[in-house]
């Protein structure tokens, strides 16, 4: 309903109790009472006796009927799950893309304004307070496990466009999945699947943007080596905008990428990177080897050329 009354708002400059009683078939009390909660969700609404209500302004809040207002996507965002608050976006959506809870459809978000236990990659805590973008997409890829790599690149690609469209900041790439600004994280990717041998079942693309936090906010420890838009581009960020924008940078990509279309995504990816050419250490796990780095193949995989000379693939790391 207060949805119906915003479209109303919109339209006009100012539109009476009375009509949008009449419009939406319900009481002025009603009407009054909806209009109070879209004020409870930050739209500031004014009311004249004689004229009606007037919408002065909207909130830059993540709800749905503000991202997807205006939305070019066709499906990714066509079904948000919005909260204030919650424990993790990319938990929840694991948890609708394992059990199917309700008809969960292939680009279904999870979107928060805060996150309680946000997840960064190999376990660590993710700071999520207000002010940032953190959302996580559902996807259902008829591609094989081995593309899971490349769907976390095609994102980070989305993410840099993203940020350079609606900021006109540019970003870099450090593999495989890190956002830099003057070397410092902005936006984090991570990326959570469920397959079998040769066949994905779903895949959570999660991706946390630090938008309009301030320094001082971030936890001790962090704080050297994060950074926010609003820090760097000195005045706050449209994060509704920012949101829109990387959706449909998203979307385009992620079709590009199920059309096989990798190797033109790979050449944007190389063009932000942060980590070609750059001599580097890997943590991959059991040990830690250290090179430069050459190349990203057609596997999303980071080729290393070792001391000796000798190229070694790494389809999973951590550049330490
Ligand atoms: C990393 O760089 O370590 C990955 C960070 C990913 C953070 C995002 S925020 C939205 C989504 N929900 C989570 O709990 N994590 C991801």
């Amino acid at each position: 309903m207060a949805k119906d009354i915003l479209k109303y708002l919109r339209e006009k400059e100012y539109v009476s109790g009375e009509v949008l009683a009449q419009k939406l078939g319900i009481s002025r009390v009603a009407v009054w009472k909806q209009i109070q909660r879209l004020k409870d969700m930050e739209y500031k609404i004014t009311s004249d006796q004689n004229m009606g209500y007037c919408l002065v302004s909207r909130p830059d809040l993540l709800i749905p009927q503000e991202v997807q207002r205006g939305l070019s996507t066709t499906y990714i965002g066509e079904k948000i799950f919005y909260f204030s608050e919650l424990e993790s976006t990319n938990i929840i959506a694991k948890e609708k893309a394992l059990h199917r809870i309700e008809a969960i459809d292939e680009g279904t978000i999870i979107i928060a304004e805060r996150q309680t236990a946000g997840k960064g990659r190999l376990g660590r805590k993710w700071f999520s307070p207000a002010g940032g973008i953190w959302l996580s997409i559902i996807l259902y890829p008829q591609l094989p496990p081995s593309y899971i790599p490349r769907v976390t690149l095609m994102t980070a690609v989305a993410a840099v466009k993203a940020i350079e469209i609606c900021t006109q900041i540019k970003s870099q790439i450090k593999w495989p999945n890190d956002i830099l600004i003057n070397k410092k994280k902005v936006c984090g990717i991570l990326t959570e699947m469920s397959a079998e041998l040769d066949i994905i079942n779903w895949v959570v693309v999660g991706v946390g943007i630090n938008v309009n936090i301030d320094h001082r906010d971030f936890p001790e420890g962090i704080q050297e080596n994060t950074i926010s838009l609003k820090e760097v581009s000195e005045k706050e960020v449209l994060r509704v905008k920012l949101a829109q924008t990387f959706l449909q940078e998203f979307e385009k990509y992620y079709n590009k990428l199920k059309r096989k279309e990798f190797p033109s995504i790979l050449e944007e990816w190389k063009l932000h990177s942060h980590t070609l050419g750059r001599k580097i250490r890997v943590d991959i796990g059991e040990r830690i080897v250290t090179g430069e780095a050459v190349d990203i193949n057609e596997e999303g995989a980071l080729i290393l050329k070792k001391e000796d000379g000798e190229l070694i693939k790494i389809i999973s790391g951590t550049i330490v």
